[in-house]
């Protein structure tokens, strides 16, 4: 019932060039895929011309990020908008290197989100807590305030094309996956969360995908577990023969 998707997250990697090459052997290997969604996340300078390479492919294009404004006196910034008119079809928000390393906070996340939703892009709500508040038994307390922050105000019905990432932030780019029973605790967790927020239907109709170090060799293994509905991929989404093994996974 719930379509699986693998999502690329290429980061700030891959010029132009090496973006149209990398998508077009992607189209190519997984032009006949329909039973799972396929999305694929630029670098912005490359997202148009990505675009014209997927067009009549499967793939979906995804941006790493917006701004919460549709357009005006915002240097530097990148609207849902600018974005769906550059070939977007989902944007990934609150991710960890943002609320990191730019001190992205729920609230402003929220606000992105309504944004994503009123110009009919689908937004890929990131989400997880850090090795630290884990060990501190913070986990679930820093999990539940990030969906509650980010999901704020939102109605069950606004719900429908929200995709929610479970990404922990000590498995990203280090090589150390939680393992899949970790991984499938914690999406139980955020479904169970879910329907205390909002209602059963939404509960057991959003996707909440992993990520964190998913490759070839544990992606079986994930994807075959009750809750984990696909993968957010950083460095393996990289490679053309990694990703499309990906999106090959078994179950
Ligand atoms: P890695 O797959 O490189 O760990 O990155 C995960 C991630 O941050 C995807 O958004």
């Amino acid at each position: 019932m719930r379509k699986p998707i693998i999502a690329g997250n290429w980061k700030l990697n891959k010029t132009i060039a090496e973006s149209r090459e990398l998508s077009a052997q992607l189209a190519k290997s997984l032009k006949e895929i329909d039973d799972r969604e396929i999305i694929i996340a630029p670098v912005y300078t490359a997202l148009a011309t990505v675009a014209d390479v997927i067009k009549s492919s499967p793939i979906q294009l995804a941006a790493q990020n917006c701004y919460p404004e549709k357009d005006g006196a915002f240097t530097g910034e990148v609207s849902p908008e600018f974005l769906q008119d550059a070939g977007c079809q989902y944007i990934i928000i609150g991710h960890s290197e943002r609320r990191q390393l730019l001190n992205e906070t729920d609230h402003f996340i929220n606000q992105k989100l309504f944004r994503v939703l009123e110009t009919g892009l689908k937004p890929i709500l990131c989400i997880g807590e850090t090795l630290q508040e884990r060990e501190n038994n913070r986990m679930l307390d820093v999990l539940t305030t990030q969906i509650k922050g980010g999901l704020a105000n939102l109605t069950a019905k606004q719900m429908a094309t929200v995709v929610i990432a479970y990404e922990p932030v000590w498995a990203i780019g280090t090589g150390k996956t939680a393992s899949a029973e970790q991984a499938e605790d914690v999406h139980s967790f955020i479904r169970g969360l879910l329907q205390e927020l909002f209602d059963s239907k939404v509960a057991t109709q959003t996707r909440i995908l992993y990520g964190g170090s998913v490759k070839p060799n544990n992606v079986d293994e994930l994807m075959s577990q009750k809750n984990i509905d696909g993968a957010l991929v950083g460095g393996a989404s990289l490679n053309a023969e990694d990703f499309v093994r990906l999106v090959q996974f078994e179950n």
